[in-house]
């Protein structure tokens, strides 16, 4: 009888142990002076990059791969939620650290700041509703109406085409509505996002007419002159040697990470 007893006290004894331990692991970055935290933004409106689920938690690529990145170069992760549309001033006023977002890199935002290396392979796809049989590609779009986001390459696309009457709409699940809701002829978005939301069920009675009409590569974007942007250069690349980009990408594409290039 002493002998059980005894086993149960060691057991409730070592479980606490192990509780101390993750408990301290956790807190290890706000109690370690040198470990550092850095605030990223992110727009989770934007499946399967970066969404919140019932319970408000974030998921995604972006955010698993944010994650990994801290974690090979020993730095703590906060994410901020902000509209995709702010994201570009916020980090000029320096108020976060970085941005992981399915920001496409463009020379017009190098202006204002600073991109890692490419971390995936992306590009604009034309979505419409499913009974639309006369929009097949881009010169189909002259003078029809397209809903698309602020701020994304989506809506400097639509500009291009003639005649079109442009929509502008926070986030995904908005402009995807004014398309079933026919207010809108198109959609022009990120082809990985959208293909993604429709094969997942998520945009019932849409589909995609051509995609890839632009090559973007996605970066995770801080403000000029960072400290930190060597330190999430050395992340990607070390998760590009040892496996993990790829486990990540094939988590939530199901298929090969294409090449990247180095920047
Ligand atoms: N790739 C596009 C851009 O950079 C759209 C990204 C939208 N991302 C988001 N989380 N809503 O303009």
């Amino acid at each position: 009888m002493k002998l059980i007893n005894f086993k149960w006290e060691q057991l409730i004894l070592s479980l606490g142990f192990l509780l101390l331990i993750i408990g301290c692991q956790s807190l290890y970055p706000t109690i370690n002076p040198d470990a550092k935290s850095l605030k990223v933004a992110t727009d989770p409106t934007f499946v399967p990059f970066e969404f919140q689920k019932a319970d408000g938690k974030l998921e995604g690529f972006d955010i698993d791969l944010m994650n990994a990145i801290a974690k090979v170069a020993g730095f703590a992760v906060q994410f901020e939620s902000l509209p995709f549309d702010g994201m570009i001033s916020t980090l000029q006023a320096k108020r976060v650290d970085a941005a992981i977002s399915g920001i496409t890199i463009t020379a017009e935002r190098r202006k204002t700041i600073a991109f890692s290396r490419p971390y995936f392979k992306a590009g604009l796809a034309i979505a419409v509703r499913e009974d639309n049989q006369n929009i097949k590609d881009f010169n189909s779009l002259k003078g029809k109406k397209i809903a698309v986001q602020i701020g994304s390459t989506g809506a400097d696309f639509a500009k291009t085409i003639p005649n079109a009457k442009i929509s502008t709409f926070n986030s995904g699940p908005e402009f995807f509505q004014d398309l079933l809701n026919g207010n809108v002829d198109a959609v022009v978005s990120d082809a990985f996002a959208t293909l993604y939301a429709i094969k997942n069920g998520k945009l019932q009675g849409i589909r995609v007419v051509a995609d890839l009409l632009t090559e973007e590569y996605y970066g995770i974007a801080t403000p000029k002159d960072s400290p930190h942007l060597d330190e999430i250069n050395r992340g990607i690349a070390t998760l590009l040697s040892n496996g993990t980009y790829k486990q990540i990408y094939q988590k939530w594409f199901n298929a090969e990470p294409p090449q990247l290039p180095d920047s």
